[in-house]
């Protein structure tokens, strides 16, 4: 199944729980909007486009559910449901994207027509994110899959697979491409603490397709760096500003000062969905802090690793400046520096 997906039976929202993976592939079912909000909050579903789509999907349940008999009242009660679903995480702004894209099909709907036909054209809109997402993967996996040449060995961080859309993916898109297509190459995969998204989701997903890879911790990225083990370094991102500036799962900044540092190239992978023009520069990008749990709460040989009364600090994103990213790979084709304009011109192409 996809990661994200409507029950058509059923009418409820599928989401496969991602915490409990590698160990146990779960799918849970959503009845309420407020529910989905908190598998958001909780990253039973998580990765930018996965999210945006979730959220898409949680505000058709909304439509759904509402006993508003009025186009009026529906819109009022879809407004209340996005706030929630916009509020579940601050950084991914296809959230955002996705909830506003649906919000306008309620206010461009004539006020006298039938509320059913809103509720039936509410759920469409989500149904055409999903598969839209699927489909502008795959074109940005055909515009990046040049990078990758045989005998390659890259640095992939996070999870950016079929795990963290709705299907496919966007940096892991590309390598699956890649490995579709035939080339050759090898992936480390950097392990993402402290949630594991890499030793965990991205693990998973390569021994799946069949991609030849090694989990390294994220710390030992600058050696295979600096000895010249590693061609190319890949991610998405959760936000890019109008410059290039790009929030991603933490992690990336130290990643991406490495690379450059070695005239090793880094590939950003997003939808331009992700690119938000209305923020000039990273500094403005909300970084959410998740619970101090996450980082203290992790066990080895079976015990805690901290002290009884040790606290933490866990910022989920970080920045990485745009002089450090050497292109964007987009579904609208490939962005090179100077950012600002060009990544403008990526978007207006789709919006056009
Ligand atoms: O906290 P997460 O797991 O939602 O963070 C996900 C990432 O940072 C991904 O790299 C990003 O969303 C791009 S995925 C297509």
């Amino acid at each position: 199944m996809r990661t994200v997906e409507w029950d058509n039976e059923r009418d409820r929202v599928l989401l496969i729980d991602q915490r409990l993976l590698p160990g146990e592939v779960m799918v849970r079912s959503y009845d309420s909007y407020q529910d989905v909000a908190l598998a958001i909050t909780d990253m039973v579903v998580r990765g930018a486009p996965a999210i945006g789509a979730t959220a898409a999907f949680g505000l058709a349940l909304a439509a759904l559910r509402s006993s508003a008999q009025t186009v009026q009242a529906l819109r009022e009660e879809l407004k209340r449901a996005a706030d929630a679903l916009m509020s579940s995480r601050p950084t991914a702004v296809n959230l955002k994207w996705a909830l506003n894209r649906m919000l306008r099909i309620a206010e461009e709907c004539n006020g006298d027509v039938d509320v059913d036909l809103l509720r039936e054209a509410i759920l469409a809109e989500a149904q055409q994110i999903a598969d839209e997402d699927v489909e502008i993967n795959q074109r940005m996996a055909r515009y990046g899959v040049k990078f990758i040449e045989d005998g390659d060995t890259l640095i992939h961080h996070c999870n950016t697979g079929a795990l963290a859309a709705v299907d496919w993916g966007t940096a892991l898109g590309v390598i699956r491409m890649a490995h579709k297509m035939g080339k050759r190459f090898h992936v480390l995969v950097d392990e993402t603490r402290p949630r594991l998204q890499g030793a965990r989701l991205t693990a998973w997903e390569l021994s799946q397709y069949g991609i030849s890879y090694d989990v390294i911790s994220d710390n030992s990225a600058g050696y295979f760096l600096q000895t010249g083990i590693v061609q190319k370094v890949f991610f998405g991102a959760d936000r890019v500003a109008a410059n290039g500036d790009v929030a991603n799962k933490i992690g990336t900044y130290m990643l991406s000062i490495a690379a450059v540092d070695n005239l090793v190239p880094v590939y950003c992978v997003v939808p331009t969905s992700t690119i938000d023009l209305k923020l000039t520069g990273g500094d403005q990008i909300p970084i959410e802090e998740r619970p101090q749990e996450e980082v203290l709460e992790l066990k080895f040989y079976d015990r805690k690793t901290t002290p009884p009364g040790a606290t933490a600090r866990n910022p989920a994103f970080d920045i990485t400046p745009h002089r450090l990213i050497t292109a964007f790979i987009t579904e609208n084709g490939v962005v090179y520096p100077p950012f600002e304009r060009n990544l403008a011109n990526a978007v207006k192409d789709l919006r056009e």
